[in-house]
């Protein structure tokens, strides 16, 4: 078949594409020894989904199903969702938004394809635009989104040694340059892979050179404030009309309605609507129908405050204990959680790289992600890109700990 740039660019076998491969048929394996520390799904957390139960039987009971099925919503998304969602969002920090400002998609994936690809790449005079990610490493799944190739630049960030056998990434302001051809400037906050949340100074400084160089600042809020409100830092959430925050419904438990939120100018709204006008004809109508009422009943926060976050807190406190068992002997680092639900490791002066340790992982049944992938644009030489390991610990801490057994196990004979 031939294929034009586009089609080989999007089938391209990618590093990241083949873990999900190999995740997707260790599940399928129903393997009794299987740890499967990898993948970035939320878990499964039994009181949210009794919820979200609940609310789809009211949706039937009161005949919203049958619109929510039965018809295209406009390109922006349901309208009533959008208006619920201003409203709340104003209430809850003060902002001074309207549904103009609200756009749907399906899911973030899906927002940031438009994003990026409507304001980098080729641009109209023949110039060419990057989206810069200020600190590295970054959500890995930003790296195909280009309809060019290199549409990313990257810096390396700023590492802070913290008590504990923490450290902590932060932007090195001394480094960063917003050169003529940044289009917009994006990070994740708090950030997959690392758990980081970017300090309130440093967000500031960001919003700030964002809007001197006459450029958006796109902050991916998938596990960020107000929903699903995975952070356990003390992390302010300001938007202006040059910043474009990115929500989901996917992390608050509902990755299958593929809900994205964009909230942004008009112009960006606009954007984003014509857009899925064109590609998708309408964004999914099934996280809007569940969650309106949520909100307006205010019910969004005791599923937030009083199910999701302490969920993860009680997930990430296990795993922090078995983290300092386990590795106690060893010189592997944790960065600092912050947020989300992954541990990043460094695992200092690693003899392999994390690629050849996930592959020995593979083999005794123990998937983790390795890191290489998440260091977007940034020079392999830097051995740190080859040291990290990213675990998902939504999962039973029994589990965990025979996971974290297997991976000492096999760093110990490495070192
Ligand atoms: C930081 C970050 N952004 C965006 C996404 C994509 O989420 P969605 O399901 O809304 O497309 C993910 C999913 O793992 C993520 O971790």
């Amino acid at each position: 078949m031939k294929l034009s740039k586009f089609g080989r660019k999007f089938t391209r076998q990618s590093g990241i594409n083949q873990l999900m491969v190999d995740l997707g048929e260790a599940y399928a394996s129903n393997h009794p020894d299987l740890c499967m520390l990898g993948g970035g799904n939320p878990a499964f957390v039994p009181e949210a989904q009794a919820l979200f139960a609940k609310e789809m039987e009211r949706l039937i009971d009161n005949k919203l199903f049958d619109r929510m099925v039965g018809i295209y919503d406009g390109p922006h998304g349901e309208q009533r969702f959008r208006e619920v969602l201003a409203t709340y969002l104003n209430t809850k920090f003060g902002w001074n938004i309207g549904p103009q400002n609200v756009s749907l998609t399906n899911g973030s994936q899906n927002s940031f394809f438009y994003l990026f690809n409507a304001l980098a790449g080729e641009m109209p005079d023949g110039r060419f635009k990057k989206i810069m990610f200020p600190l590295s490493p970054e959500y890995v799944g930003y790296a195909d989104a280009g309809l060019s190739e290199d549409m990313f630049t990257s810096f390396r960030p700023k590492i802070e040694h913290l008590d504990n056998k923490q450290f902590k990434y932060r932007v090195d302001f001394d480094e960063l340059e917003v050169s003529d051809d940044i289009a917009a400037i994006c990070l994740s906050r708090p950030t997959n892979p690392t758990g980081n949340v970017v300090g309130n100074r440093e967000l500031a400084r960001l919003d700030e050179l964002a809007r001197k160089h006459n450029v958006p600042l796109i902050i991916d809020n998938a596990y960020g404030q107000p929903f699903p409100n995975v952070i356990y830092t003390d992390a302010e959430l300001n938007w202006n009309e040059n910043t474009v925050l990115c929500m989901s419904l996917s992390k608050l438990g509902l990755p299958g309605a593929r809900t994205g939120i964009v909230i942004a100018n008009e112009d960006i709204t606009r954007t984003i609507s014509a857009l899925s006008g064109i590609i998708t004809l309408a964004p999914n109508s099934v996280g809007a129908a569940l969650m309106t009422r949520m909100i307006e009943d205010g019910e969004i926060e005791h599923l937030t405050n009083n199910i999701i976050r302490p969920f993860y807190r009680t997930q990430l406190d296990a795993a922090i204990e078995v983290f300092n068992e386990v590795f106690a002997d060893l010189p592997i680092l944790m960065h600092k959680p912050e947020g989300a639900f992954f541990l990043w490791l460094w695992c200092q002066d690693l003899p392999i790289s994390t690629k050849e340790l996930y592959a020995r992982l593979k083999a005794k049944q123990v998937f983790v992600i390795p890191g290489e992938d998440f260091f977007i644009d940034i020079d392999s030489n830097w051995q740190h890109t080859q040291q990290c390991l990213r675990i998902n610990y939504g999962q039973p801490t029994e589990r965990l700990r025979a996971g974290f057994d297997v991976i000492a196990a096999e760093l110990r004979s490495l070192y």
